[in-house]
């Protein structure tokens, strides 16, 4: 049987996949098993910043794997406990848990703020505010947090104690705040799943000031548009906040699974030991790979992944077969004329990796792809948004 027969009848049907099995890459370029290189707009949806098989990640995870790949959370590990300083000391923030995805890494988030709010506020404290259009994961609490309807068919009931406010309306996330009692407010700096759109400065500025007026916690979440895709470390950097929690996965690990909850000196200390717990959170592998890409995301690279983002906003803007151009970084939706599906598939067909996000092309493209490709990717996209 071929891999896509395997897959149909073995594999569960979660994912309408593109008609392509990868072999391999290199870099912004990746190898399908008919023959043909195509230039990855996709990352692996954000993991793979600096590409596929990129040989100082391959190095650093190897050296760790040849030592040893795994040992429980009762001893220490050294490339765990370094990553953490890490973490903290490119942030501000004071101590990290980590686990294996975003969505676990936003369960966390979730338990941090609730036991917060218990032991500081009262147990009635208990709510979370979320946006509409946000994506937080899929786990059933997850989901929840998660403002759209549609991920929420079907898997009722749902843990309760999420409220979603509209993005933009500062007045409408207020009212909520003082008619619930309430833990935190969490969001996505630029929301990615909901359709590429950065929440804006005048209400980033909202929820700080509505978080501080109100003793709430604030979340960032991460997972996608953290670790340089923004062209900053973190998206809500971009906005001058100062999130009680952050919470990243995806580009982190470069590669292999991670997830990472840090937290601020309101809630460092939340969690006592038994609170929380992760067989695989802190793996040494993925976290001596981690340690490496983090080390590489610099002030060169973010500058790099700016004039990238500006280079494709001017690209696309009043460009033919395209509505309008969003984001940040290299986090870009373009609004296709054609329907979005329908041009990644064709985009695939003439050796362009990209996926969608609600009506929209979702580019995420390796933070460190050559110039040289990505101008051949916007050329070819063009091309066919007209086709
Ligand atoms: C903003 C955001 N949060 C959480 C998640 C869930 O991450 P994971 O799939 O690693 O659980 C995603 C995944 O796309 C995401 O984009």
């Amino acid at each position: 049987m071929t891999t896509f027969e395997l897959d149909r009848q073995y594999v569960a049907h979660t994912y309408n996949r593109f008609p392509l099995e990868i072999v391999g890459g290199e870099g912004a370029k990746v190898f399908g098993a008919d023959g043909k290189d195509y230039i990855d707009l996709g990352s692996g949806i954000a993991v793979n910043i600096f590409g596929m098989n990129d040989a100082p990640w391959r190095d650093a995870v190897t050296a760790q794997l040849s030592r040893f790949a795994h040992t429980s959370n009762l001893y220490y590990n050294a490339p765990a406990a370094q990553l953490a300083q890490m973490l903290c000391a490119r942030t501000g923030l004071k101590r990290v848990f980590f686990s294996n995805s975003g969505a676990e890494a936003n369960e966390c988030a979730i338990k941090v703020a609730r036991k917060w709010a218990a032991v500081n506020k009262g147990a009635q404290y208990r709510n979370i505010i979320t946006l509409k259009s946000s994506f937080h994961g899929r786990t059933l609490a997850t989901l929840s947090a998660t403002g759209q309807d549609a991920f929420h068919q079907d898997y009722q009931p749902l843990p309760g104690g999420f409220l979603y406010a509209q993005v933009g309306d500062a007045a409408g996330l207020e009212k909520l705040v003082k008619e619930n009692p309430c833990a935190a407010i969490f969001f996505e700096a630029v929301q990615g799943e909901g359709g590429v759109t950065p929440i804006g400065q005048d209400f980033a500025d909202a929820l700080s000031r509505i978080a501080r007026e109100n003793d709430l916690l604030l979340l960032a979440d991460e997972v996608q548009i953290g670790n340089g895709r923004s062209g900053q470390l973190y998206g809500y950097m971009h906005y001058g906040l100062s999130p009680d929690v952050v919470t990243t996965a995806k580009g982190l690990g470069g590669g292999l699974p991670i997830g990472a909850t840090l937290l601020g000196d309101r809630v460092c200390d939340v969690f006592s030991p038994g609170d929380h717990g992760s067989t695989f959170g802190g793996n040494p592998v993925a976290c001596a790979g981690a340690i490496h890409i983090l080390s590489r995301i610099d002030e060169e690279l973010l500058l790099q992944v700016r004039e990238k983002s500006a280079y494709i906003f001017d690209a696309f803007k009043d460009a033919p077969g395209f509505d309008s151009v969003s984001g940040m970084g290299l986090m870009i939706g373009l609004a296709p004329k054609k329907p979005a599906r329908e041009l990644a598939e064709l985009a695939l067909q003439n050796g362009l990796l990209l996926t969608t996000a609600k009506q929209k092309l979702r580019l995420l493209p390796p933070l460190n792809i050559p110039m040289a490709l990505l101008e051949s990717a916007v050329q070819t996209l063009k091309r066919c948004a007209v086709q």
